[in-house]
């Protein structure tokens, strides 16, 4: 007898073998004739297995027909083709071990359909249903796709700190980390001491593993990080989270067009690889969840991004005929509205915005021939908006200073990034993808909260 999954044991090729399956009972139903059908699923894949669990077996009036939605169950039998519908195979159980029970009374997960709200309240028990088992499985082969891709094109997988001192996005939107004691801590001139606290200076949680990986580009010249980051951003969106993953390649030798090209090709072999390895939990989303996200992926991995440099974006708005909430002016950030107007309206594709003013972009963005735009890149994708935010980095050392005292920062924080530009200096750009983003446009879930198993937004970390 093998132990297979549920997915396995689905398949017409597993028919004659005798088999133990394990997994958690989603419904029973007794027929008349004196036997009962079980839907089992071991999360291995969307579709459950059936098993026809005879009136003989020697615990089926004492616990098989008690078993209800939740119940945990090891299964041995044979499998057989199914005479029943909209199933290759089934299987003839000859023993059923009930591992635990579910109260009917009291277990949330009955036959009910509830909302992706009340799921958020139980996110320990939401990863049982459908949807979050689909969910779990994309973001997988997504994350696989990620590492997949950037080892198939020679990159190096680094890892960079989730504690520093450094403020990447310089946008002051950090989780301080400290273990000072906060009813009383330590104060030096009448403010609090930080050279006592456990890193002698104040230390933050990070938003970005870019500034590292620039470390280790500017060494071994091709690597990407993949790890969580926060920021604490107070802004309750649909696309927001304080803590969410980002995948950054940076490269030493590229420039901006560099840089979009492997953006794009990056994105379409995520989106090649969901398609082909998860078709039962994307005819899932298509159906359920938002009708267009077989045909927008199918049509994106063959199709060409636009590429589009902010100045032109900014004329396009201005003679739209749209009503903004927020004025378009040259100069001035775009607003998510402005973004969805471009790649959902008015191109229908996605959109790589490029070459913006450089008040509104981080100190490290290369500064263009005109003086006045960094070469930024965002990559904007119908409901989503911003999925990827890159760019070239300044190389150069005096250059990159000025910025950084035009924005404020103080160079002796910064020395050792400074120093890769005083030591073999070269040109190099990179990206960040927010993996839930990338998740989110994939499966056409409206709300960033439900592809992440555990979502982290103001005032919300009970899981
Ligand atoms: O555009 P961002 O802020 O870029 C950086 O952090 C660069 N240091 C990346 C780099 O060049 N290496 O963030 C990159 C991406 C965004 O495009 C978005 O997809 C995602 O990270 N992101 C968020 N996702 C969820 N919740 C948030 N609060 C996010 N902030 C950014
Ligand atoms: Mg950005």
């Amino acid at each position: 007898m093998d132990r297979i999954t549920v997915a396995e044991a689905r398949k017409p090729e597993s028919i004659g073998r005798e088999v133990l399956l394990q997994g958690w009972v989603r419904t029973r139903r007794d027929s008349k004739a004196g036997f009962s059908f079980l839907e089992i699923n071991d999360g291995s894949s969307m579709g459950n297995i059936q098993i026809v669990a005879p009136g003989e077996l020697e615990n089926y009036e004492s616990e098989v027909k008690k078993l209800s939605p939740g119940c945990s169950v090891s299964v041995a039998g044979v499998v057989r083709e199914s005479p029943g519908k909209g199933q290759a195979t089934e299987v003839q159980a000859t023993r059923v071990t009930v591992h635990g029970t579910a109260d009917v009374e009291t277990y949330a997960l009955q036959k009910k359909r509830h909302s992706f709200e009340f799921l958020r309240t139980i996110a320990h028990l939401r990863p049982r249903t459908n949807t979050f088992g689909a969910v779990a499985r994309v973001r997988n082969c997504v994350s696989n796709s990620i590492h997949q891709f950037f080892q198939d094109e020679g990159f190096l997988y680094v890892h960079t700190p989730i504690i520093t001192a450094s403020d990447c996005e310089g946008a002051g939107e950090m989780f301080q980390v400290t273990t000072l004691n906060l009813a009383d801590p330590p104060k030096h001139a009448g403010r609090v001491d930080f050279a006592q606290d456990f890193f002698d200076r104040p230390s933050y949680l990070t938003v970005s593993g870019q500034l590292e990986a620039e470390i280790f580009a500017c060494a071994l010249s091709k690597v990407y990080t993949f790890g969580p980051t926060f920021r604490a951003e107070n802004s309750n969106t649909s696309r927001h989270l304080a803590e969410f993953w980002m995948v950054e390649p940076e490269m030493a030798f590229f420039e901006l067009a560099d840089n979009m090209d492997l953006a794009e090709r990056f994105l379409k072999r995520i989106f090649q690889d969901v398609l082909d390895r998860c078709p039962e939990d994307m005819e899932f989303f298509n159906l359920r969840i938002d009708k267009t996200v077989l045909e927008t992926l199918r049509a994106i991995v063959g199709s060409e991004f636009v590429r589009l440099p902010y100045t032109e974006a900014v004329e396009i708005l201005g003679k739209s005929g749209e009503t903004f909430e927020f004025p378009v002016d040259w100069g001035k950030d775009l607003q998510a509205e402005h973004e969805r107007f471009l790649t959902e309206k008015h191109f229908q594709c996605p959109v790589i915005l490029f070459d913006y003013p450089r008040e509104i972009k981080p100190f490290y963005m290369r500064v263009g021939d005109d003086g006045r735009t960094v070469r930024a890149m965002d990559v904007l994708v119908p409901k989503v908006g911003e999925i990827i935010g890159g760019s070239q980095r300044e190389e150069r050392l005096d250059v990159l200073q000025q910025r950084m005292a035009e924005q404020g920062l103080h160079a002796d924080d910064y020395w050792w990034y400074l120093d890769l530009r005083r030591y073999g200096t070269v040109p190099h750009a990179g990206f960040g993808l927010g993996l839930e983003r990338c998740v989110q446009f994939i499966t056409g879930m409206a709300n960033i909260r439900d592809v992440i198993p555990f979502p982290r937004t103001p005032g919300s970390a009970e899981f």
